[in-house]
């Protein structure tokens, strides 16, 4: 497909299944790279990175826990810049090797929120690997450690992403029409 209008919205292909995939693939060698071998937990932000997780974690050879926080900011395509915290994080962090796992960095806001958090739990060392990251969008105080693609400051739908709900079910990602 080389567009698809979801809800209100027509959106035209930007990185195709087979591009996304090779990317994941060489973010996991970074990562075994970083972190074989290491007391380490990946915790992924619900609900964007789901498949990107489930992608990532099929070239991740090393024992590693992975857990999940549920934080949203958006209400259609634009950042609120409000984060709720939804679903907290049931796993002992204390003194780990944590490493978020983002599907998008968009304003920082969010990243920022969840640096706190996971500070005040007195992680022995924080970084993020994020598919997704919107250079000219970024207002953050945390740069993401890892990034698979910098992409325009668009909003984009597709392979876990939403647009009100709708998209996560595209294997490819797409960009708002312009
Ligand atoms: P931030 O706090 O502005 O960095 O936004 C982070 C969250 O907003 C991400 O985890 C996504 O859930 C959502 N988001 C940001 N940009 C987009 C986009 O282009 N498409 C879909 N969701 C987005």
């Amino acid at each position: 497909m080389s567009s698809v209008t979801i809800h209100d919205k027509d959106f035209v292909i930007y990185l195709e299944e087979e591009k996304i995939q090779k990317a994941i693939e060489e973010l996991a060698y970074q990562l075994t790279q970083k972190y074989e071998g290491k007391d380490v937990v990946f915790i992924g932000v619900l609900n964007g990175c789901f498949r990107f997780i489930s992608d990532l974690m099929k070239h991740i050879e090393f024992d590693v826990e992975v857990n999940f926080l549920k934080l949203s900011s958006y209400r259609g395509t634009a950042s609120t810049g409000k984060i709720s915290d939804l679903l907290s994080l049931n796993s002992d962090i204390k003194g780990r090797q944590v490493v978020v796992l983002e599907d998008i960095v968009d304003t920082g806001h969010t990243l920022d929120y969840l640096m706190k958090l996971l500070k005040d739990k007195e992680v022995a060392s924080i970084e993020v690997a994020s598919l997704l990251y919107k250079p000219d969008a970024f207002a953050g105080k945390t740069k993401p450690n890892y990034v698979a693609f910098n992409i325009p400051n668009l909003f984009v739908v597709g392979y876990g992403l939403d647009y009100d709900g709708l998209g996560r079910n595209l294997n490819d990602i797409y960009q708002i029409r312009s």
